[in-house]
């Protein structure tokens, strides 16, 4: 489609995909912990450092000879020169013919020379933003200082910047508070601003397209509010857009000087790095937003400069790769052991769903293999008490990502919590055999009868594959490494597979369907179910 990138290669038809499905018919029917046994090594072997982060990958269902093909395979499909591509800005947004050069609003790539000013203007004025609301220069319609910030937006204009102010305000007190509503439904934007003296408030309106509907319905909401509270409709001052449509943005009664661009060559779910970062900058200053980037940054020159061996992006996108498609593991838990975290199985979901839950390939076939995994997850400990029971001895196939921040010094409350993440990923894997089950019953004084009846119940399985990443301290530019890890890994996912990750026509369908619905437009395309309940809404009062 586009001849700024090597040629596509399916991978299913180099020699190394051969290779891997004969090793996952071993693998499928091997025992991880039997790896162990055979393999004193197995652990130094699987293990990878990369700046703050320490990857323990041992207790997947792979090894050393996987991996081996696994690189092959990148090799084989030229990843090495997509990597490359990707940071030269090549068209690897090859169906919207665009780069995707987030990593340029971190400094770890160049930033297209014909952007190069009009980038430099926007940080310049981003920053400037920054240092006069932390001054109190900034003044609402009523001559007040604005001193608190509400976020309006959705998908990636929300969830990186409210999992980064999640984090950071687990490591430190925000120096403002700021807010952030995403829902259409109403009461996200009523909870959210309850408490907040509008005089006071200033509405970041975070918005790629500047067309996206629960975005503009929360800034009529805004508007709304600001007018009843202040008794003035003149509440300009209250608001900036951060837009790669800035048209759209002064059509919606937006002054220029008031509008930041985000630049079309950085995708929605990676522009946590970009002017839609700003909440976090309002939130615990700009310096604190340069570490997050400068960590990023970290992890961009180690995924374009290290060999794919001692990658680590390039192991866990390799890793997801092997487990989704050779291993068939559907489903992808990911457990950060910090509550700060909350938000990251959301973002990683937005990253990983939105980037390569697609099916066809650069060349226009479609995939003959499964994409990207079902991605969930809660932060640990909570979801020990909720969902690890079926981790345990339920039945799906699923492959879990332990994420174990460890802040310096770790006092006792964050050690405990750790050793959670690390008893859960031991004891998944172990698992309790019916003679352990029967002699540990046994020490509790049960007849042997029903010793037999009650042994089947308490068997765990085991083999549970999971991978444990831990940090070398937390703080912002950790967390930076961190993001930018996952999102490497994405794309190597993608490239391999052969799909853009950075386009979501998918995502297309649904809005169309309620534009039609909210203009009472024709629903004679849509299924009879549809229009039933379409008939249902309207009849409802
Ligand atoms: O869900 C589709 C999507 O386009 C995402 O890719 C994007 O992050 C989100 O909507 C919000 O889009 P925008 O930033 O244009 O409002």
């Amino acid at each position: 489609m586009t001849d700024s990138l090597p040629p596509f290669v399916a991978p299913e038809q180099t020699p190394a995909w051969a290779e891997l499905l004969a090793l996952a018919d071993l693998w499928l029917a091997r025992r991880i912990t039997d790896a162990f046994s055979a393999d004193a090594a197995r652990v130094d072997a699987l293990s990878l450092p990369a700046g703050a982060l320490w990857l323990d990958a041992s207790k997947q269902a792979w090894d050393a000879g996987v991996l081996a093909q696994l690189l092959a395979l990148a090799r084989a499909v030229r990843l090495p020169e997509g990597i490359e591509a990707l940071f030269a800005g090549a068209e690897v947004n090859f169906t919207e013919r665009r780069p995707a050069l987030h990593m340029a609003c971190r400094g770890g790539a160049d930033v297209p020379p014909a952007d190069r000013e009009r980038f430099a203007a926007t940080e310049s004025r981003l920053q400037a933003f920054v240092t006069a609301f932390h001054r109190g220069e900034l003044r609402g319609a009523t001559g007040e200082r604005l001193d608190h910030a509400v976020n309006l937006g959705i998908g990636g204009s929300d969830l990186g910047p409210r999992l980064a102010c999640e984090a950071l305000s687990h490591q430190e007190a925000p120096q403002r508070n700021v807010r952030f509503v995403a829902n259409l439904d109403p009461s996200d934007f009523s909870a959210t601003i309850r408490g907040l003296e509008a005089a006071r408030t200033l509405f970041v309106v975070s918005s790629k397209s500047f067309g996206t509907a629960e975005t503009l319905a929360n800034l009529e909401r805004a508007r709304a509010w600001l007018s009843r509270e202040l008794g003035t409709h003149e509440t300009a001052a209250h608001f900036l857009a951060v837009t790669s449509n800035p048209d759209k943005a002064q059509a919606l009664g937006f002054a220029p000087d008031r509008i930041l661009w985000l630049p079309p060559w950085v995708g929605g779910r990676y522009s946590l790095w970009s002017a839609v970062g700003l909440p976090v900058a309002l939130a615990f200053g700009w310096e604190r937003f340069l570490e997050l980037r400068a960590g990023a940054r970290r992890m961009d020159q180690h995924f374009r400069t290290e060999p794919l061996e001692r990658n680590l992006p390039v192991w866990l996108g390799l890793l997801g790769l092997w487990n989704a498609n050779l291993l068939d593991v559907p489903s992808w838990a990911v457990l950060p052991y910090d509550q700060g975290l909350s938000w990251f199985p959301a973002w990683l979901q937005q990253l990983e769903m939105e980037s390569n839950g697609k099916r066809c390939r650069r060349d226009g076939s479609l995939v003959p293999y499964p994409t990207a995994a079902v991605v969930w997850g809660m932060s640990g400990t909570l979801g020990q008490h909720a969902f690890h029971q079926l981790f345990y001895q339920g039945t799906r196939r699923l492959t879990l990502d332990f994420i174990v921040p460890l802040p310096r010094p770790l006092d006792a409350g964050r050690r405990a919590l750790a050793q959670h993440a690390l008893a859960q990923a031991g004891a998944l894997l172990a698992g309790r055999t019916r003679d352990e089950v029967r002699a540990a019953l046994r020490t509790q004084g049960l007849a042997p009868e029903e010793i037999e009846a009650l042994a089947p119940h308490h068997e765990i399985p085991g083999n549970r594959p999971s991978s444990v990443l831990l940090t070398e301290g937390w703080d912002a530019s950790v967390l930076g490494e961190l993001l930018a890890a996952y999102e490497h890994a994405t794309f190597v996912r993608g490239w391999i597979w052969g799909i853009d990750p950075f386009d979501q026509y998918g995502v297309e369908l649904g809005k169309e369907l309620a534009r039609t619905l909210a203009a009472g437009g024709t629903l004679a395309g849509f299924d009879p179910s549809t229009r039933a309940l379409a008939a249902r809404l309207d009849a409802h009062r």
